[in-house]
């Protein structure tokens, strides 16, 4: 008797969900066997925190090409094109099947969806659900996968290798292997199909938006098994996160604020963005962030202000979570201005895919942040990552659904407890010795003498890591700073190699990408151009 296709998705944000929902109902119960495995439930995941919302084509005024145009400036010559163009004409599909899910997108008086402004887009494009997109996605995403019989789900496992075979000279990726948080157990599962979509990492750096599990997993697992990455050099900060110097983590003071009439202020209260972009405080957050990077260092601030008073008693309506966040804290953004600050937002790049997710390794495949499909280039359109992680999972379970079975599959098999659940104080210094390397030279503004430095810092971490794996060390947080130092070495060894500056990477010793539309970006942290000293 045939057996079903057994297929592994690692991590449960939007993409793993979209991609298993999708599956499930090409093939249906019987011929496919789907299993999700993550560290935590998706409400710790970053598509849950995602504030602003979905990139599509909603206005009879806008276009898809207007769109794409949209993506492939902000993304600044480093977008593949073809992908750019797929993701962008489903938007529009993709809100309707929300929509038919029961997503509660915000609409007009006239009961027509509203959009929202973002930077980089030059029409209102963002569907939303007031400032809490991503919970309402994944809500109803949730209730889709937990309604569908084969479809399992834990929510207590990290992935720590992928289990790979060579036959013929061909590699091939035939499991994973995983600790259960809470028992300590580790556990070999064996599928015909792995799907990596793990989401971000911006917990390399000091200040992110990111949760706390966004460890860079996927991207991790996938350099120890060989796996090419893509764009790695490419970390977007966002422009404003709230400056609270009482927190550790770090609160998004969404976008679609500036998108409704705030503006940023420099610490004498004189406007930070006119003449540096035409598009001012809704240009591409790359040009935003580094603005206000070199007005903080320049004049030695903490934070710039936000002033959304203009927003008025709107405020609380539109931005109910925002609202309740500051108010806790005991600020009014109705009357206050609001601190703010840069903080890692989103990785542009990842595992090397194809438009259909197709990784470089035969049943290896990875979707949403820890991917690189090509859809961002060397920036992301603001909310277009939700959009990727809606699309490129269609395309993914079609492709998977063709795959053919592997012959023989290894049963799953505990391999017995091994992992300590426990605290480590040695390992939280590490991680804030890594976390400042990254800060202070693979951040918003870098330089060719702090990268070199840093990767230097970086190759001996990945040794004593490596050193302390082999002597079995293997405590959870050990675990995630072994992740963590993998992804920080490959971003910063990826900005070393950038020949020109260009989206989110800016290094002051090089010149800016000749197609870098910078004929639109009069930066004030653009140096005068020199010749390109990288050295070979
Ligand atoms: C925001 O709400 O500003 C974040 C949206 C995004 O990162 O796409």
């Amino acid at each position: 008797m045939k057996r079903p296709l057994k297929v592994i998705v690692v991590g449960g944000g939007v993409a793993g969900m979209s991609f298993a929902r999708r599956l499930s109902t090409l093939m249906g119960s019987g011929e496919v066997d789907i299993r999700m495995l993550s560290k935590a439930a998706p409400e710790t995941s970053n598509s849950y925190a995602a504030q602003g919302g979905v990139a599509a084509v909603i206005h009879p005024s806008d276009s898809w090409e207007q769109h794409r145009d949209d993506t492939l400036s902000v993304g600044a010559g480093r977008c593949e094109a073809d992908v750019v163009e797929r993701v962008v004409r489903e938007g529009p599909a993709c809100i309707q099947e929300l929509l038919s899910f029961g997503a509660r997108f915000d609409t007009d008086t006239q009961g027509r969806l509203s959009a929202a402004s973002e930077g980089g887009h030059r029409a209102p494009r963002v569907v939303h659900h007031s400032d809490h997109t991503g919970a309402e996605i994944v809500r109803v995403l949730q209730r889709q996968v937990h309604n569908t019989k084969n479809i399992a789900i834990s929510e207590t496992l990290m992935a720590l290798d992928l289990l790979v075979t060579e036959e013929h000279g061909t590699r091939r990726c035939q499991g994973v292997r995983t600790v259960d948080i809470q028992s300590g157990v580790v556990r070999g599962y064996f599928a015909d199909v792995v799907v990596l979509a793990t989401g971000g990492a911006g917990q390399v750096y000091q200040h992110t938006t990111n949760p706390f599990g966004a460890t860079g997993g996927g991207v991790a697992m996938a350099v120890r098994a060989g796996v090419p990455l893509r764009d790695m050099a490419f970390v977007q900060f966002h422009p404003t996160a709230l400056y609270d110097p009482e927190r550790k983590g770090t609160f998004l003071i969404s976008e679609a604020v500036r998108g409704a009439g705030a503006v940023l202020l420099q610490p004498d209260g004189t406007r930070l963005m006119q003449g540096v972009h035409p598009m001012v405080d809704l240009a591409p957050r790359n040009v935003v962030a580094r603005a206000i990077h070199t007005v903080m260092r320049e004049q030695n601030a903490p934070h710039v202000w936000l002033d959304a008073r203009s927003v008025g008693e709107r405020f609380a309506q539109q931005f109910p979570m925002i609202s309740a966040h500051c108010r806790s804290i005991g600020m009014d953004p109705v009357n206050e201005m609001i601190p703010v600050m840069p903080a890692a937002h989103y990785l542009c790049g990842g595992i090397l895919t194809d438009a259909q997710g197709r990784t470089t390794m035969d049943g290896l495949y990875a979707l949403g942040e820890c991917a690189s499909s090509g859809l961002h280039g060397a920036d992301r359109l603001a909310s277009n990552s939700l959009l990727e992680a809606l699309v490129i999972p269609q395309y993914a379970a079609v492709s998977v659904m063709k795959t053919g079975m592997q012959h023989w599959l290894p049963r799953d098999l505990d391999t017995g407890p091994y992992a300590d659940t426990g605290k480590d104080p040695t390992i939280e210094g590490l991680l804030d010795s890594l976390r400042n390397v990254m800060t202070d030279h693979v951040g918003i503004v870098r330089d060719h003498r702090g990268l070199r430095g840093a990767l230097q810092e970086l190759k001996c971490m990945v040794t004593d890591v490596d050193r302390a794996w082999s002597e079995g060390e293997r405590s959870l947080a050990f675990l995630e700073l072994r992740d963590l130092v993998t992804v920080a070495h490959a971003i910063c060894e990826q900005a070393i190699a950038e020949p020109y500056n260009v989206g989110t990477h800016w290094n002051t010793d090089l010149v800016p990408f000749p197609r870098d539309h910078s004929d639109l970006v009069m930066d004030r942290a653009t140096p005068a151009p020199v010749a390109n000293t990288r050295e070979p």
